[in-house]
């Protein structure tokens, strides 16, 4: 899979971003629908030994996709067909939504980064709900017999929904979509919605993650959906440990570290460096592992991580499950390094 540096150079480096993640993801769903996927199956399926039961649910293998990239669930399997172990798909809003005015999404080449605002372009949750149903399915019978590929849904707030109504926004999503997912997210960490990242501070997290726990017992009453949170790698230690300690209060399942960064300190000069929106790729790696180290030491094993912020080797991936996660994802270093990192960290993983 050495071909995909020389076509990233060809057709992509030159392509609007979101235009070339269209593409992308295009190509990948046609080779999953002319059955070029379930040829390829083999090559990218994960090694049985990789199989890990995390939060309950037994995932292929530890590595999986990270949100952003599959908005609205639409190809779930395709994904899956290609190596990932999960895929979590959103953030899904509790209504639809256009996100910002493009464009909104920047490639940093030479710094292995990217920078986006999409702001969270999504068709809403009750458009989501059916297809991810339909994934679920299709993927219970294609796997019959195997550990099958794990779908989280990772939701977040609608941007005309003010803030001090966040919590019936969140709960539109969790009505729909909980019963249709293997783990739930709570985004409360992405920039680009404004005011989104105040929902960490631990006196609205609080309410905001039990409510939302409530409401998938009840609309899951013979199945505990495992009930997650994903953070900023911005957060001070004191806030790290105090969503740490309200994670164990809670009994969430797992937190998820990190999304982007807003500090683009490590950018310099870069003519990008002024564009708003968050930060991800290489220069987010090192937050994000301080992050999860702090997570880890204060978790203390008693609830998983699932860390994700600038893994573009294997070894990256490697690093994270040492510093305590229980799986890892990616995004950007998909869009560098395409299939060839997908091999590359099963095989470090393994
Ligand atoms: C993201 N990310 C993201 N996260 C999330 O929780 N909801 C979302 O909708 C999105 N959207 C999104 C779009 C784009 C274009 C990118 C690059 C990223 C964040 C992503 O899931 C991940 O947390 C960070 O990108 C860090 O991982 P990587 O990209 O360094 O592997």
């Amino acid at each position: 899979m050495r071909i995909y540096p020389t076509f990233f150079n060809i057709f992509f480096k030159g392509m609007d971003p979101e235009k070339a993640h269209h593409v992308g993801f295009w190509g990948v769903q046609t080779l999953r629908n002319v059955g070029i996927t379930r040829a390829l199956r083999k090559y990218f399926q994960p090694a049985p030994e990789l199989a890990t039961t995390v939060m309950g649910i037994t995932f292929p293998s530890p590595f999986g996709l990270a949100a952003g990239f599959d908005k609205g669930g639409k190809g779930i399997a395709a994904l899956a067909g290609i190596g990932f172990g999960h895929v979590e798909i959103g953030t899904i809003t509790g209504q639809a939504q256009p996100g910002n005015p493009q464009p909104r999404l920047f490639r940093l080449v030479e710094d292995k980064a990217v920078i986006n605002r999409m702001g969270f372009n999504n068709d809403g949750a009750a458009a989501a709900g059916p297809r991810v149903a339909a994934a679920r399915a299709d993927l219970e019978t294609e796997y019959r017999g195997a550990v099958r590929p794990v779908i989280g849904v990772n939701i977040g707030k609608t941007k005309v929904v003010e803030l001090e109504n966040a919590i019936d926004d969140y709960l539109i999503s969790t009505r729909t979509l909980a019963p249709q997912a293997d783990y739930l997210v709570v985004n409360v960490s992405s920039p680009n919605t404004p005011g989104l990242r105040t929902l960490q501070a631990i006196e609205s997290l609080r309410p905001l993650l039990a409510a939302v726990r409530e409401e998938a017992d009840r609309v899951c009453p013979n199945r505990h959906v495992p009930l997650t949170v994903k953070i900023a790698p911005d957060l001070v230690d004191e806030d790290v440990i105090e969503v740490a300690a309200l994670a164990k209060e809670l009994k969430l399942d797992g937190i998820i570290a990190t999304n982007t960064t807003i500090d683009k300190s490590s950018l310099g000069s870069h003519p990008l460096a002024g564009e708003q929106g968050g930060l991800s790729g290489l220069p987010v790696r090192e937050k994000s592992n301080q992050v999860l180290k702090l997570l880890a030491e204060r978790i203390d094993g008693k609830l998983p991580i699932i860390g994700v912020g600038g893994i573009m080797t294997g070894a990256d991936a490697a690093e994270k499950i040492r510093l305590g996660a229980s799986a890892v994802q990616v995004y950007s270093g998909l869009i560098y390094r395409g299939p060839e990192l997908i091999k590359e960290c099963l095989a470090a993983l393994k």
